[in-house]
């Protein structure tokens, strides 16, 4: 779906997940979101806090699971995840506390396979995400699953292209600063969702939006998996649509 502009393409996101939330509230049940960080889901975020203060949206019943995290990563850390979702977000909507789940960076490393493990059956008990946020990496990642990254894998440490960790340099002040490593919810459970949405924005993004898009479906561009799945949306400005 392309729209003019990363405005217009929020509110018609926002809009549907919104109308995810009512829908399941008026069935009593939860709303199983899967978050995304980065700057391409930031007005998404912006327009559900605006209808939440003038529309009366309410995030009662919404249980949200993030992408991903980097590790290590202490959560008070300016560039921690759980801090932008708490800025973006939470803080300004009445999420239940306990109802929003990160990946932890400050889990030992030997425990945190079991925490991976963990993590994934959480999503489970709640009966899988009913809705999935996702931005794409300059390298074609989706949350921090490389390129190398099997359709099956599992929630785990990742270790981060030089790529991702320059782009991060502005965040964290320097290369050298930026973590080597991430927690990312596999491409397995992603696919899993049942209903996917990527987010692309500018054309320094049009390359990999035409790669995932039209391109073969490879590990080479970790968002060409999302062709396999059967409710998986590309929702993109104008500038990222350049080369399709
Ligand atoms: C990071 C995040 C991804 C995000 C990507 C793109 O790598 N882990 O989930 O999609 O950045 O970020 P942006 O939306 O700022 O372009």
């Amino acid at each position: 779906n392309i729209y003019a502009d990363s405005e217009e393409a929020s509110k018609a996101v926002a809009r549907e997940i919104a109308n995810l939330i009512r829908q399941k509230a008026k069935d009593g049940k939860q709303a199983i979101l899967g978050l995304a960080t980065g700057s391409s889901p930031k007005k998404v975020y912006a327009e559900l806090i605006r209808m939440h203060r003038e529309e009366g949206l309410s995030f009662k019943n919404v249980v949200s699971f993030n992408l991903d995290e980097y590790y290590p990563m202490e959560a008070d850390a300016v560039q921690s995840y759980i801090r932008f979702m708490r800025e973006q977000l939470f803080d300004h909507v009445d999420i239940p506390a306990g109802n929003f789940h990160l990946p932890d960076g400050t889990v030992p490393i030997e425990k945190l396979a079991e925490f991976c493990r963990d993590y994934e059956q959480r999503i489970e008990n709640y009966g899988g995400l009913d809705f999935q946020l996702l931005g794409i990496g300059r390298n074609g990642h989706i949350g921090f699953n490389e390129p190398g990254s099997l359709v099956n894998s599992r929630t785990r440490l990742m270790t981060l292209d030089l790529t991702t960790r320059i782009d991060a340099t502005g965040d964290f002040g320097g290369l050298s600063k930026v973590p080597k490593k991430a927690v990312t919810l596999g491409i397995g459970k992603i696919m899993e969702a049942k209903r996917i949405v990527l987010l692309a924005w500018g054309e320094h993004k049009a390359e990999n939006v035409a790669r995932a898009v039209e391109g073969s479906v490879t590990s080479d561009v970790p968002a060409s998996y999302l062709q396999l799945h059967p409710n998986a949306s590309f929702i993109i400005d104008v500038a990222a649509a350049a080369q399709l």
